[in-house]
């Protein structure tokens, strides 16, 4: 097939974008981190104190806000912030930002057209809902919220950021409510998505099931 969409979807912590970014190199895919286009956003308002609970004063920014992804940098208004935006701080606040609905528009029009004459992998919450519905392949990942906090902590850990199990489980199970109760395009399994619990997988397992599936979809 020429140009392909993939849609994987699923909660915080899921694999989502460890195992997307495998998938991109090994089939020369482009990938799009949804989930980072959020964060920008979010860290944007952190950055100039906006209060992000206030709908009206987010959409009033909305304009002075750019995101780019330049060879697997996060750019916000042409500053590198691939760090910042994977700090505890933006993923606190992330959830509610992500929920206003101007800051939806605004970052699904841009998904779309990144994505336009390319065979794409995009990681997110509503891409086999919302983004592309006719995408070529639908993945919702799921995992235990205990696994996910898991993986979680240690990705941390790894970055030399100490959280606490409780801490990260707890926000995660926020996270995930947040996520899937919001008006605007809440998490949700689509429904001609194909379900991969990874709670007992680990990486390479996961990879090799959603590797399976795309040959057998999409036959490349
Ligand atoms: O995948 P992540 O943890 O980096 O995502 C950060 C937040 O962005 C998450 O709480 C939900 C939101 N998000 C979204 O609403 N829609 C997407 N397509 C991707 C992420």
């Amino acid at each position: 097939m020429e140009n392909y969409i993939i849609a994987l979807d699923g909660p915080a912590g899921s694999g989502k974008s460890t195992i997307a970014k495998v998938i991109a190199k090994n089939f020369g895919l482009t990938y799009l981190d949804t989930g980072a286009m959020y964060r920008m956003v979010a860290l944007y308002m952190l950055q100039n104190n906006i209060n992000f609970f206030d709908e009206n004063a987010v959409e009033s920014v909305l304009d002075n806000i750019t995101v780019d992804i330049i060879d697997e940098k996060f750019i916000l208004n042409n500053e590198d912030v691939s760090i910042e935006i994977r700090t505890p701080e933006v993923t606190k606040i992330v959830s509610a930002v992500s929920a206003i609905k101007a800051v939806r528009i605004k970052l699904v029009d841009l998904q779309r057209y990144i994505s336009k004459g390319k065979k794409v992998i995009l990681d997110g919450r509503d891409i086999g809902t919302v983004v592309f519905p006719n995408a070529d392949l639908k993945v919702f990942l799921i995992a235990s919220a205990e696994e996910r906090a898991k993986r979680r902590v240690k990705d941390y850990l790894s970055r030399g950021i100490i959280e606490e199990f409780e801490t990260v489980l707890k926000d995660i199970l926020e996270r995930d409510n947040t996520d899937s109760t919001r008006k605007e395009s809440p998490l949700k399994k689509a429904e001609d998505a194909v379900e991969v619990d990874t709670s007992f997988m680990n990486i390479e397992e996961s990879i090799k099931a959603i590797s399976d599936l795309i040959q057998n979809k999409i036959g490349v």
